[in-house]
């Protein structure tokens, strides 16, 4: 299987509830590494362009509101199969239906405030590590 990169978002809802280690131990757990890492407050023009697909969608506003409502820490993982490994330790986009012992089921309360984003293909996975981080901010593990 190939070594991908993603990209993961810890939301402002599991900032604020002080789940960063947490969340960064079940990936390191799943064998992912943190290659990059920073956090930011978005505003509603940089969360708006990052989820630029939903901009029709009914929960838009909402979702842009709760995104720029405190700071959110993005990370560039990698590893094996790292795209959909982690979609499949964060489970569910609503947590009521993630499966037991994933991450939304375990530290998000609400659909519209689930804790994490993860990238969900390699093609969204280049654009999304590309919209937050320059080259020279993603650092190759060496051991
Ligand atoms: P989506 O890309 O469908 O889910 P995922 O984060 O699992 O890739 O939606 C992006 C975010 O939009 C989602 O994490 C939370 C928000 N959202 C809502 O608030 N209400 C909804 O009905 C949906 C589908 C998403
Ligand atoms: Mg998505």
């Amino acid at each position: 299987m190939a070594i991908e990169r993603t990209l993961s978002i810890i939301k402002p809802d599991a900032v604020g509830g002080n789940h960063i280690g947490a969340i960064y131990d079940r990936f390191e757990q799943a064998g992912l590494r943190i290659v990059g890492a920073k956090m930011l407050q978005l505003d509603d023009e940089k969360a708006g362009g990052f989820y630029a697909e939903h901009a029709e969608r009914p929960f838009y506003n909402d979702l842009k509101s709760f995104m720029t409502s405190g700071p959110v820490l993005v990370s560039v993982l990698e590893g094996e199969d790292a795209i959909a490994k982690h979609r499949d330790i964060m489970g569910a986009t609503n947590p009521k239906e993630a499966a037991e012992g994933t991450i939304r089921a375990d530290f998000a309360n609400s659909i519209d405030e689930n804790a994490v984003h993860g990238s969900d293909s390699a093609q969204s996975a280049a654009r999304e590590i590309s919209y937050f981080f320059n080259e020279d901010e993603v650092c190759p593990r060496t051991r």
